[in-house]
């Protein structure tokens, strides 16, 4: 299930993308705002934004849990300075770490809240295991994330040219149901499927880069690719076009929340 993710690699195309990313992420702000759906009405004492990127969702927790102490957390150096000087919270600190081992005491966090953040993370297992470990008893874990379908349009065309990984590869609904840790309790997974349409390939090639979401794995090509691989990229993305001509890219996004109990499941 690894899926051998470059994490300084993570760390420096989020924060270069800092600047740029709330430009074009109105599909990361509709997951995001769909994602709070799934946060309960309670009266927490500590929440935190994993990956919390640009910050756009912090005064949206701030304004949501009045009286929680809510804890930023992100890999990117950059991406939490633009959140800290862009965003006006009460009650909120900053971590810059890695959510596969978070630098927390155990059962110190009420509810965490993750939009599309966990799915650049190397190991499932291992960072569902962080997340049982800094839950409270009774805590939660809500979180959206991409499975496997995405970007397939880009994966096809690149798949056309060679056999290098180009594009991000993503865990599929079963890896996520299996690496639940038995002390969890999932209590939604709901699957959404959307199609983002441009007129133009430029537009979704430009896109991705402005989010900062470029290739993290393993198995890449190294050196430049050349004119004519990227005339072949071109021409077979064209070929996916849809009848009325715009080029689709899908995104295949998971939604979950897991319920760690009050008493342990295994006690
Ligand atoms: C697509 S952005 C989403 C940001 C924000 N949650 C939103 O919905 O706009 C993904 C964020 O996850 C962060 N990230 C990636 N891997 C991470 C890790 N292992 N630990 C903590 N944050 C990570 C990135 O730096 C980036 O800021």
């Amino acid at each position: 299930m690894d899926a051998l993710i470059d994490k300084q690699k993570v760390a420096d195309s989020f924060s270069k993308a800092a600047m740029t990313y709330d430009s074009v992420a109105e599909l990361q702000r509709d997951v995001g705002h769909t994602l709070m759906g799934y946060l309960p009405d309670s009266s927490p004492s500590r929440i935190m934004d994993l990956g919390c990127g640009t910050g756009y969702f912090s005064p949206k927790l701030n304004q949501k849990y009045s009286t929680a102490n809510l804890l930023n957390l992100d890999l990117a150096l950059g991406m939490l300075r633009f959140a800290r000087q862009n965003r006006t919270l009460t009650n909120a600190s900053w971590i810059c770490a890695d959510a596969e081992s978070l630098p927390l005491r155990d059962a110190s966090i009420d509810i965490v809240f993750s939009s599309l953040a966990i799915q650049w993370c190397e190991n499932l297992p291992v960072l569902l295991k962080e997340i049982e470990r800094v839950l409270a008893p009774g805590g939660r874990f809500v979180f959206a994330t991409l499975g496997p379908d995405t970007l397939h349009e880009l994966r096809t065309a690149w798949q056309s040219v060679d056999s290098f990984t180009h594009v991000n590869q993503f865990l599929s609904s079963e890896e996520h149901l299996s690496a639940v840790p038995s002390n969890l309790h999932l209590s939604e997974f709901k699957e959404e499927v959307r199609v983002l349409r441009y007129p133009q390939l430029k537009g979704l090639t430009d896109e991705l880069k402005r989010l900062g979401a470029h290739n993290m794995n393993a198995g890449q090509k190294t050196g430049l690719t050349g004119r004519e691989q990227i005339r072949r990229f071109k021409s077979a993305y064209e070929d996916q076009r849809l009848v009325d001509g715009a080029i689709p890219a899908t995104y295949q996004v998971f939604y979950g929340v897991l319920e760690k109990p009050v008493k342990g499941l295994n006690s």
